[in-house]
């Protein structure tokens, strides 16, 4: 991939004709986790909503009246009131009072079909359209990529940054550029393990989906998860593309027939530490000490560093200790730092260094989508709006 900027032809906010008593719509992610107390749903996490204030205050600054829209959870298209935005306005009110707030977009089905009726009534009586919805930047849904189509539009601060910055990973990053990825399944990996192997100096690969690696490499891996599917995949990564991965050669398993239990219920069967081979039965559910070791010192030495994806099962105490060292030795990187991803962006959380990563991104499957395909649904809609940069429109 060449130099050119990841926001060339990208309408920003400043390409918006003028704002003054013009009505803007602002698609944001808010879908946030919610909790339950004194029979009400809130708020558990704002920081998707925090994230969008700036680009709210910046539209209100210059004399907008702003509307948000945003899905919430997976309702089928249909009104569902557990996924209603009431939580969601009452927090966001608190924090910008001045803006509108509609009802959750995925109960209609036009929004996940991209339904040219549903985009009609969702910009009627609008001026302009800002896309803040970088988590759904990789959904071509009715609200991500209809409105540009219809209104002169742009990039909000947010999405920008999260484009400037995960897209820079791919054009010219310092070297050492290292890699850190986790996470059950490698299927929803492998593309991006393919993508960044092209750029990276060195992937390191933990998680569940590091099974399927090494059993591509005929590795004994007991009963810990292999996807059969994507072994050759893995195979051919390894042998005939030579791609720089770093697996592990240690293992916290779990004994034959134990069950690992999830969040704040003690364990109750043995585990080991093995490797590199596990015998029959033993699933592996964590990175062993000697990786972890290996991991912390590739991460010391990233000049770029980017992580995704839990190294164990951490739910589960006995299967944490990978995953808490590899948040700290991405907090303690002097390298420029970015994490994505829900899972390793709660382990940050609650080891309290999310102050000391660079870039932490809003979005999981978006920021994997990007690194993957070097480009997003949303991000082509809004390079095909009626005022982004003439060179880039179709
Ligand atoms: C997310 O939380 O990752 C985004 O909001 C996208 O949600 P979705 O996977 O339900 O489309």
């Amino acid at each position: 991939m060449g130099a050119e900027s990841p926001l060339a032809g990208l309408p920003l906010l400043e390409d918006l004709p003028p704002l003054e008593g013009a009505r803007v719509l602002v698609r944001t992610d808010y879908n946030v986790p919610l909790d339950e107390r004194d029979g009400q749903r809130w708020v558990a996490d704002d920081f998707r909503i925090r994230a969008s204030l700036e680009t709210l205050g910046w539209l209100q600054a210059r004399g907008a009246r702003v509307t948000v829209c945003s899905h919430l959870g997976r309702p089928d298209g249909a009104f569902d009131p557990r996924w209603t935005m009431e939580p969601v306005a009452r927090r966001l009110h608190e924090l910008c009072p001045q803006v509108e707030l509609l009802e959750n977009l995925r109960f209609d089905p036009g929004e996940k079909a991209d339904a040219p009726e549903f985009v009609d009534r969702l910009v009627a009586g609008f001026d302009a359209y800002v896309n803040e919805a970088f988590g759904v930047a990789h959904r071509a849904h009715g609200s991500v990529v209809g409105p540009p189509r219809r209104l002169p539009s742009a990039a909000g601060r947010l999405l920008a940054r999260e484009v400037e910055v995960l897209g820079g990973l791919l054009r010219q990053p310092k070297r050492p550029f290292v890699v850190v990825l986790g996470g059950a399944k490698v299927a929803d990996k492998i593309g991006v393990v393919r993508s960044l192997a092209a750029v990276a100096d060195v992937i390191a690969v933990g998680g569940a989906m590091a099974f399927t690696f090494l059993a591509a490499l005929g590795r004994q891996v007991g009963s810990s998860i292999v996807d059969p599917e994507h072994l050759e995949e893995c195979r051919a990564l390894l042998v005939e593309q030579e791609a720089p991965i770093l697996l592990p050669s240690d293992v916290v398993a779990l004994e034959p027939g134990g069950r690992a239990l999830g969040a704040g219920v003690p364990g109750v069967s043995d585990t080991k530490v093995l490797g590199p081979h596990i015998p029959d039965g033993w699933q592996g559910l964590d990175i062993g000490p000697d990786t972890a070791s290996a991991f912390e010192e590739a991460i010391a030495s990233a000049k770029t560093l980017f992580w995704n994806g839990p190294l164990g099962a951490f739910e589960d105490p006995r299967f944490a200790e990978g995953t808490r060292r590899i948040a700290q030795a991405v907090a303690a990187c002097p390298g420029h730092t970015v994490v994505g991803g829900g899972d390793s962006v709660r382990a940050i959380d609650r080891l309290g260094v999310a102050e000391r990563i660079d870039f932490v991104s809003t979005g999981g499957g978006a920021s994997l989508a990007l690194l993957e395909h070097g480009d997003l649904p949303a991000l082509a809609a809004l390079r095909g709006a009626p005022n982004a940069p003439s060179a880039y429109r179709s």
